[in-house]
């Protein structure tokens, strides 16, 4: 039998495969990516191909989205705790009694906003490595929108409306009793530490046959909205600030004319009386001059 370059080509392969088969290994996870609900406990699946133990491996956990720090870190049987991303601290663990048959789920307690992001699990032996990055994506459902008067602007009836709490970034619109869109002033979003998105809105609105007004919140990507209906009185609408102006120039008015009739009565009063006294004042006088000089 003759041996060909083909032949030898394999036996070497295969000696290869079977002197480091023993080291090789693939990294496995999901391939769709993962959506957490805000404040619930998730497993971000990771395990080896074959299923042989990681305890003398290290393995990572890294949030690509994130350039500084480590999500979680195992080396040499124990849990590496520097690096450690503030945010994930106190909330991630390996299932350590998983770790001898490959499986280095990650499991991440309370979920925040911040979380949000592509997940690398890699697992390095001594001569071989591989990793696997599964997504996450964060869900949270905001508050109900709280809606204020804040009084009148510009020829009609200021009103705000905020809600807080959601992931990721929602819009807000105002709207009236047909849910046709007013036009409002810009959105103010603000994200908290945790990474939860707060946003808030101002509109004017002018007087309408119902004046029902809606502010309402929504996140197309989760598909999830909140809704407040405001009713504003009618009343409201009527005193506005010219007819206050005008009520208190009245006021104002009538109390100085009433305050100048005082004046003057008081005035010519007291001169009545002064001259009254110094009449009085004169005759004593003059009768104390009389008694004097006799
Ligand atoms: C490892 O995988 C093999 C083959 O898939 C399976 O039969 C075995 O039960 C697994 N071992 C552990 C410890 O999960
Ligand atoms: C890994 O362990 C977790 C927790 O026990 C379990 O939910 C998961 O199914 C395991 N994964 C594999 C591939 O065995």
């Amino acid at each position: 039998m003759k041996v060909t370059q083909l032949d030898c080509l394999c036996v070497i392969l295969l000696h290869l495969l079977h002197t480091a088969g023993s080291e090789k290994f693939e990294v496995l996870g999901p391939t769709d990516s993962i959506v957490a609900v805000a404040g619930d406990d998730i497993v971000l699946p990771c395990y080896l191909k074959p299923n042989i133990s990681v305890e003398d491996m290290t393995v990572d956990w890294l949030n690509l989205d994130i350039i500084d720090g480590r999500v979680f870190r195992y080396q040499n049987s124990e849990i590496i705790r520097d690096d450690q991303i503030p945010s994930y601290r106190g909330r991630t663990s390996l299932f350590e009694e998983e770790l001898w048959r490959g499986n280095t789920s990650l499991k991440l307690t309370r979920v925040q906003g911040t979380d949000e992001g592509h997940y690398k699990c890699l697992i390095q032996s001594k001569s071989w490595y591989d990793d696997f990055t599964v997504q996450v994506l964060v869900k949270a459902v905001g508050s109900k929108p709280v809606v204020s008067i804040v009084g009148h602007r510009e020829g009609g009836m200021g009103l705000l409306c905020e809600s807080e709490g959601w992931h990721p970034e929602p819009e807000l619109v105002w709207l009236n009793s047909k849910g046709v869109h007013l036009s409002a002033g810009p959105p103010e979003i603000h994200r908290s530490f945790k990474g939860f998105y707060r946003v808030k809105r101002h509109v004017i609105v002018q007087e309408t046959d119902t004046n029902r007004f809606t502010c309402r919140v929504q996140q197309r990507q989760i598909n999830e909205k909140m809704e407040t209906e405001i009713h504003l009185p009618s009343e409201l609408f009527y005193t506005t600030p010219w007819r206050m102006a005008f009520i208190v120039l009245c006021c104002l008015g009538a109390i100085t004319v009433i305050g100048l009739a005082l004046a003057i009565y008081c005035i010519c009063y007291k001169k009545d009386d002064l001259k009254k006294e110094s009449d009085e004042l004169w005759e004593q006088n003059h009768n104390n001059k009389e008694r004097f000089c006799k």
